[in-house]
């Protein structure tokens, strides 16, 4: 009984090695059931196991296993054959046309808001000025009250607000709040640029609900509107050129005392006369002045020991001057044939 189990487990040795190579996989399937599934060959002949004497079970053991990894072997080697011709096939089946053009992506440019806006605060900080940013919300007395505009003043009318509903704050009018912000953080001396958003309830081609607006300040000892002219003067000839002038007429504005308006000579015709300046040669570019003493006391500061100048200007308006563009509306349409020229 025993030494026949051998003989037999040799005969499948040998039938194991000829089986012939499945050609799909439900031939692949029934190989496997067929030898090694739990009533296979390979199973039933195991079964016979305890039967077998000790001096031959060693013998019997190792012919099983042989077997068995022989099958299994060849099998798995079929099976990657199978699946590499299903692979090939498909590939060979696929049209793949490589002369067919491609899908672009849409590269975006710098918006010339941000570019303009860069280089002017890089110009005031070649100068010693630091950046400060304020909030978009704020509150009256940021926007207003310590900007010694008085409560029911007319001037806070000039300055069309969005004030935010439920609650006690609006959206700021200008960037001149951040002067307030910063003279309480810092205390003096200090030299400040802001930039960022401002918002007023206004709409037409040269006004937007939503703008852009730098201000500036310095505090120190003896600080005079010269200190303010010069260092204009020398950021309008970074800006526009070497041979751009400037001229200071007097304005109001409640947070400066003295208060003005800054024109440059114009940047299209340089001074002659054209459309764009209405044929004054000048245009007006920024509200500035001598920071007001209240302005200062509110935040702390004593106006005795300590004076400064401000201004305040609108980016759009100079990008427009700048790029000779006519519509404020196409710095905020976002369509790309108009911002890639720039
Ligand atoms: N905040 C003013 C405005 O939006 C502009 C301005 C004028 C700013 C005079 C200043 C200044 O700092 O001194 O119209």
């Amino acid at each position: 009984m025993a030494a026949n189990l051998i003989d037999r487990l040799r005969e499948l040795k040998g039938q194991a090695s000829a089986i012939p190579k499945p050609a799909d996989e439900k031939e692949l399937n029934d190989l496997r059931v067929k030898y090694l599934g739990k009533k296979g060959i390979v199973s039933l002949l195991s079964q016979e196991m305890p039967s077998v004497t000790k001096e031959l079970k060693p013998e019997a053991g190792k012919l099983l296993q042989e077997i068995r990894t022989g099958i299994e072997t060849m099998l798995e080697d079929a099976r990657l054959g199978i699946r590499r011709d299903i692979i090939r096939r498909d590939i060979e089946q696929e049209f793949f046309d490589i002369t067919l053009p491609g899908a672009h992506p849409d590269f975006g440019t710098r918006h010339p808001i941000a570019a303009v806006m860069d280089e002017i605060v890089d110009i005031f900080v070649a100068m010693g000025f630091q950046v400060e940013e304020g909030p978009e919300a704020e509150t009256d007395y940021y926007n207003f009250g310590g900007l010694n505009f008085p409560p029911e003043h007319p001037a806070r009318d000039m300055q069309d607000t969005f004030h935010l509903s439920g609650i006690d704050m609006l959206l700021r009018t200008h960037t001149s709040p951040v002067q307030v912000r910063a003279m309480e953080k810092y205390g003096p001396p200090l030299s400040v640029i802001a930039p960022g958003k401002v918002y007023r309830c206004d709409a037409d081609i040269t006004h937007s609900p939503m703008f852009h607006q730098i201000e500036g300040f310095t505090i120190d000892r003896k600080i005079t509107m010269g200190d303010l002219k010069g260092t204009l003067q020398t950021f309008i000839r970074r800006l526009y050129g070497p041979n751009t002038k400037i001229r200071l007429r007097p304005s109001f504005f409640p947070f400066v005392e003295p208060g003005a308006e800054m024109d440059v000579s114009c940047v299209i015709c340089g001074g002659k006369g054209c459309r764009v300046c209405k044929h004054t040669g000048w245009l007006e570019i920024m509200g500035a002045g001598m920071i007001h003493p209240n302005v200062m006391k509110s935040s702390g500061i004593d106006p005795e020991q300590w004076s400064g100048f401000a201004f305040g200007m609108g980016i759009e308006r100079i990008a427009m001057l700048k790029y000779g563009v006519d519509d404020i509306r196409l710095f905020f349409e976002n369509d790309m044939r108009f911002l890639r020229q720039f």
